[in-house]
């Protein structure tokens, strides 16, 4: 899903992110390097040491290195590079956020037969109920009254709202990248089959319009097939019948609770890579955090931001690289006398990346 001309050779910039992120972004771009040594890598100052040195988290110069790149690599933020994935959402309007889930031999797994699990989650990326727009209950009494068996807002009450915004613009995007993700699977042997998730029951403005837009958008595929399940029941979905689902579509924040229940059906956070892309401009980060209980212990699975990484190479052109550092990421687990922690191995961080290195090819490890 490329979305713009690149410069050439391209440009990409680096957040580290905060906390535990920096310990998967250092090895991530040393492998990227080996890859792919024409790739220009800028990594301007941000969070905590910007802070500290040019007083903001977000400087200018980094902003400007942001814009003039053709894609961000990101960590994650635990807080102070917030404003930078801000930037990076609504700035840029990277409206569409894809988290493939796809289990490999030697994740751990908590599940049956995990080899069923093989799909991608298509979140919207900036609307919902981001960004947050909230007020006191009071204020609702300027709404007009509608007259259903729903109870009024108890706007008498002290309290507060929050608002949820979807506009047909954003969902035709989403809807139709969705379709975009499923024919180009379909072309690789998936069954080309768009799922869609939402609250249509309870919210038919903004879900049920979601649903419309998405089973219209489908139906322009001919060879594409459509199916929808309100979000509870689709949350129960992706662990009983994982198998039935290749792409699923879903917004903001149902996009972000079910990849974290995603992740873990195939082994957890520690393995799930994303790709945020734009009319204009592409971002790519692992769905995990910050991992604050992590930092500075060498214990961070770098197998998402690899992963990241990798859906990086494949939009910046470099799809043999891609696929070698996929490949190379697959056998050792695969072998899975290394693994990390979280993955029910001992390897650090460190040692982890050093075994993954030598399954690349030899000029490069
Ligand atoms: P988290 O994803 O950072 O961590 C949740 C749990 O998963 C923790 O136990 C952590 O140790 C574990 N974990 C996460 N990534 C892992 C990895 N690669 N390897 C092994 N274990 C891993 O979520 P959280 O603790 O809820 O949030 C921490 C901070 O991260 C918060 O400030 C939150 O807002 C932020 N956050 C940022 C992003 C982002 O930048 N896109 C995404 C999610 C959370
Ligand atoms: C994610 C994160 C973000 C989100 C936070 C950091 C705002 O959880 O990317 O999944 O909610 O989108
Ligand atoms: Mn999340």
């Amino acid at each position: 899903m490329r979305v713009r001309a690149l410069q050439s050779p391209p440009m990409v910039c680096v957040i580290a992110g905060d906390d535990a992120a920096p310990e998967v972004m250092r090895p991530t771009v040393e492998i990227l390097r080996a890859l792919a040594p024409d790739i220009r890598f800028v990594e301007p100052p941000c969070g905590q040491y910007a802070q500290a040195r040019y007083g903001t988290a977000f400087p200018d110069e980094t902003r400007e290195a942001i814009d003039a790149a053709d894609c961000t690599l990101f960590g994650a933020s635990g807080g102070p590079c917030r404003p930078i994935l801000w930037y990076l959402r609504w700035n840029k309007e990277t409206y569409i956020n894809v988290r493939p889930i796809h289990w490999q031999p030697g994740y751990r797994s908590p599940m049956l037969n995990p080899e069923r699990i093989d799909y991608v989650i298509a979140r919207d990326n900036l609307e919902g109920m981001y960004p947050p727009r909230e007020g006191d209950l009071a204020e609702l009494a300027a709404l007009s009254s509608r007259h259903n068996w729903w109870p009024a807002a108890p706007v008498d009450k002290v309290g507060a709202y929050a608002v949820k915004v979807s506009t047909d613009e954003q969902m035709y995007l989403v809807a139709h990248a969705a379709c975009q993700l499923a024919l180009q699977r379909q072309s690789a042997g998936y069954p080309g089959r768009v799922t869609l998730g939402a609250k249509y029951s309870i919210q038919p403005r903004t879900d049920g319009r979601f649903r419309t837009i998405v089973k219209e958008t489908v139906s322009q595929h001919a060879g594409l097939t459509y199916q929808e399940f309100l979000i509870d029941d689709l949350a129960r979905r992706l662990v009983a019948c994982p198998e039935t689902l290749d792409v699923v579509v879903l917004g903001n924040e149902h996009g972000d609770i079910l990849a974290d229940v995603s992740s873990g059906t195939i082994g957890g956070l520690g393995l799930c890579p994303s790709a945020c892309y734009g009319k204009a401009y592409a971002y790519f980060e692992p769905v995990h955090g910050s991992a604050p209980d992590l930092a500075g212990k060498s214990m961070i699975n770098p197998t998402a931001m690899l992963l990241s990484g990798a859906m990086m190479l494949e939009y910046l052109g470099y799809t043999e690289q891609a696929r070698m550092l996929e490949q190379a990421i697959g056998q050792t687990y695969c072998e899975g006398t290394v693994l990390p922690i979280d993955q029910g191995g001992r390897a650090s961080t460190t040692e982890f990346v050093e075994t993954l290195k030598m399954h690349l090819p030899a000029s490069m490890s």
